[in-house]
């Protein structure tokens, strides 16, 4: 197979989104969990959504995934005392 100029161009760009990718992943972007007394006690989605609801008094924002495990993506608080979720 020749590789033209374009072909390489090609090639160096898909390199970089991969490498863009791979690094981006390496550390976690999403907003942990605060470390206060509220959020140290909660052990439920329910609980955790009486505040962040769309009704509740700090929602979560629009096109928010509806995934039910909080803490896969927002780190759980330092001082947590429920049991991992
Ligand atoms: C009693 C109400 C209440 C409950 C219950 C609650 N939160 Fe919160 N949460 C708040 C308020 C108010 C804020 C914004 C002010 C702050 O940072 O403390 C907040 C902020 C956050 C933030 C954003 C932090 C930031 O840096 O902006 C995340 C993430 C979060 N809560 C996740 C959770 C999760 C996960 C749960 C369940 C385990 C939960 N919250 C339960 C009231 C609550
Ligand atoms: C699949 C990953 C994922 C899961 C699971 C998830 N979130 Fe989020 N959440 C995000 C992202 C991404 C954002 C927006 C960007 C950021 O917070 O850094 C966000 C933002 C938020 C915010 C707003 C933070 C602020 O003040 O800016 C709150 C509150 C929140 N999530 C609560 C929750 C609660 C409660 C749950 C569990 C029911 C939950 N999240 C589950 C990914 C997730």
């Amino acid at each position: 197979m020749k590789v033209t100029n374009r072909d390489s161009i090609f090639i160096a760009v898909i390199l970089i989104i991969v490498l863009t990718l791979v690094l981006g992943a390496k550390e976690r972007t999403t907003k942990a969990v605060p470390d206060d007394a509220t959020h140290k006690q909660v052990t439920s989605r329910e609980a955790c959504m009486s505040c962040h609801s769309a009704e509740g008094i700090h929602p979560q924002p629009m096109g928010h995934p509806k995934a039910n495990q909080c803490f896969q993506c927002h780190k759980q608080p330092e001082h947590w005392v429920g049991p991992s979720k």
